[in-house]
């Protein structure tokens, strides 16, 4: 399964890409307006540190709007993905602009069938967001198992992009399920690394190996 990073910030990919587990980036305006600059150059730089696909999202709304505003995103750089939201436009500028070769993300997935039309307009990836399904008592991960269900039924090639995922769990159980990516915030890829029995563990390797060396010394 592949890592995805959803953040705009440029220190924390860097961060987290140097370590090598990082296999692309997913934006959106509320993470890029927290960001200063011009966010095209913030995108453009996403795109050197992670050579990755990387999803900056249109903010318009009708269909020519976000033909324009998908075609500026996908100038910024070959590794740039655009995203649209999964409305009627969405869809339609979803197959219009795969259509044209540039991959599509459709954003804001809350149920399967919204997926299936997103697959049939011919996306590259389909977000559905699992932890707002969770904030609204609706199982996140249930879609997610309908969705890889279904493009498997059809080997739709759509991509399944895990997003919204607050805590490790999401990103075990999508695993499972065969979900193609997770995207997460720096945070919550943080704390996959952490178990307290590694920590134990690390430290009484390490006191061992100090009391041996100096009993040798001694
Ligand atoms: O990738 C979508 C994600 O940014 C939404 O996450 O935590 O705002 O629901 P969240």
């Amino acid at each position: 399964m592949k890592l995805f990073i959803d953040s705009g910030n440029i220190k924390d990919i860097e961060t987290l890409a140097a370590i090598g587990i990082i296999d692309g980036v997913t934006t959106n305006p509320t993470l890029l307006s927290k960001e200063p600059g011009d966010y095209r150059d913030n995108l453009k730089k996403i795109c050197q540190i992670v050579k990755g696909p990387v999803s900056g999202e249109v903010t318009a709304t009708d269909f020519a709007g976000m033909m324009r505003e998908g075609h500026d995103i996908a100038h910024i750089d070959s590794y740039m993905v655009v995203k649209v939201p999964l409305t009627r436009d969405g869809i339609k500028a979803c197959k219009a602009l795969s259509g044209e070769g540039i991959r599509v993300n459709v954003t804001l997935c809350f149920s399967a069938a919204q997926a299936l039309l997103a697959a049939k307009a011919g996306a590259s990836y389909i977000s559905p967001f699992v932890g707002r399904l969770d904030d609204v008592a609706t199982n996140g991960m249930e879609l997610v198992r309908e969705i890889v269900e279904i493009y498997d039924n059809y080997e739709f090639p759509t991509e399944v992009l895990v997003a919204s995922c607050r805590h490790p769990i999401h990103i075990v159980e999508a695993a499972r399920m065969g979900a193609d990516i997770c995207t997460c915030p720096p945070a919550v890829i943080d704390q996959l690394f952490n178990h307290p029995l590694t920590a134990i563990g690390l430290e009484k390797f390490l006191k061992d190996w100090e009391k041996a060396h100096e009993a040798v010394k001694a």
